[in-house]
């Protein structure tokens, strides 16, 4: 049992829960280096942590300028920004703080503490900000080493408290900078799954359920260790800045989950070449709660939406809805086979698609083999992509194919 943290300011007391920090961390709290890396598996609660942690300092220390910061800003809002802003509220907090959704920031009125958010991709914005105390950088692994550095910089100047750079990563890539920069004044700690006691089940089950599909999946997202994802299966996605302002056709490809996250991406195609965006990647949505996140995404009658054929009752629901759904070709090798030979762009935005991307890769067998299906594991996206590419080609006789 560990005691809640009382703290005074200025009359004001607010109350911690400490119960509610997993124990691993308890120690994190008061961990002062500059640098301190959170990695690990997935789920291991090294983001919710980290909210916490700085939560607190903003209650006990005064005059804080947070920045919080990812490689893409449009992505803060719904990683970083919403978990401190959810902690304080069930924390009964938010009388104390001034929260402006549009801006991103929140603000402490008793101790003059504020996070302000930025996105490496935000160049002009990164430079206007001046007198950080401190710093969260969540999905470290997205930054390039040049983009650490220059944040490192911003970091400076005296203040009454300790500054630190906080990094939150899962160890995807042995051959990463963040793993062979020494850094001095640098606190490491790994986490896995094993040491949330607030993860759910189901999770559980879709990580431990790694180890018979691919050992090396199963040390870096269930073990947390250092690994490499060798058997990549699309090497061939591109990001670009613009995409072409007139397209030929729009298409959609929706892969349902509950448990997991229900995935739809919109494709673009123009010149038989695709170009995508994410539209929905969340947990636990209902049918209801699907079918208003797409009412909110401006999809026409006439666009296709491919989606998973195993919930006929979900797509009789979306058709009732208005929407233009079709069951998918849910062939999984001719489907790859199909989409590894298309030309396909991205872009930074897409956050979720782009990591999905990287890790997507065949399963190998405890001999070494390589199998002709993909391993089972942050894939929804994928399997969205490959339902809206596949089926529509084959519904037009593949005529939206291009060969590299
Ligand atoms: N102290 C806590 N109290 C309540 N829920 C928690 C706590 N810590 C973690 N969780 C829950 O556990 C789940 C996983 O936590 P979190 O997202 O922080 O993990 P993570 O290590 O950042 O995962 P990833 O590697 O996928 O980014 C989340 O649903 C989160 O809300
Ligand atoms: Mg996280």
């Amino acid at each position: 049992m560990f005691r809640a943290n009382k703290i005074y300011r200025k009359n004001v007391t607010f109350f911690i829960d400490l119960n509610s920090v997993n124990k691993v961390y308890l120690g994190l709290l008061n961990e002062k280096s500059r640098y301190l890396h959170i990695y690990g598996g997935a789920g291991s609660g090294k983001s919710f942590f980290t909210a916490q942690k700085l939560l607190i300092r903003s209650l006990q220390e005064r005059n804080h300028r947070f920045l919080l910061v990812r490689k893409v800003a449009r992505t803060i809002r719904n990683s970083q920004f919403s978990l401190l802003k959810s902690l304080i509220s069930v924390s009964g907090l938010k009388k104390y703080f001034i929260v402006k959704d549009g801006e991103l920031s929140l603000f402490n009125k008793i101790t003059n503490s504020e996070f302000i958010t930025a996105g490496v991709d935000d160049a002009e914005k990164l430079k206007s900000i001046f007198g950080i105390t401190s710093m969260w950088i969540e999905e470290a692994t997205e930054l390039e080493q040049k983009d650490f550095l220059q944040l490192d910089l911003r970091l400076r100047g005296k203040s009454k408290n300790y500054k630190q750079i906080i990094l939150t990563y899962n160890p995807v890539n042995a051959h990463h900078w963040l793993n062979s920069l020494q850094m001095k004044n640098s606190h490491k700690v790994k986490t896995t799954y094993r040491d949330n006691v607030y993860i759910d089940d189901e999770y559980k089950e879709v990580l431990l359920n790694l180890k018979e599909q691919d050992e090396e999946f199963y040390n870096i997202y269930a073990l947390g260790e250092w690994g490499t994802l060798k058997n990549i299966i699309y090497g061939q996605f591109e990001i670009i800045n613009e995409y072409p302002a007139v397209t030929d056709e729009i298409i959609y490809g929706l892969d349902f989950g509950f448990n997991n996250q229900t995935a739809l991406v919109k494709i673009y195609i123009k010149d038989k070449i695709y170009y995508t965006e994410e539209l929905i990647y969340k947990r636990r949505l209902t049918n209801d709660d699907l079918i208003s996140e797409m009412k909110k995404c401006n999809i026409r009658r006439s666009n296709y939406i491919y989606c998973d054929s195993a919930e006929p009752n979900r797509i009789e629901e979306l058709r009732r809805n208005a929407f233009n759904v079709y069951p998918a070709d849910k062939s999984v090798k001719d489907g790859i086979d199909f989409v590894k030979r298309c030309k396909i762009f991205s872009r930074a935005e897409n956050v979720n698609l782009n990591k999905e991307v990287l890790s997507y890769s065949y399963k190998q067998d405890k001999e070494g083999n390589l199998l002709d299906e993909p391993v089972k594991f942050n894939d929804h996206l994928m399997d969205a992509l490959r339902y809206a590419i596949y089926s529509h080609s084959k519904r037009y006789g593949g005529v939206n194919i291009r060969f590299l």
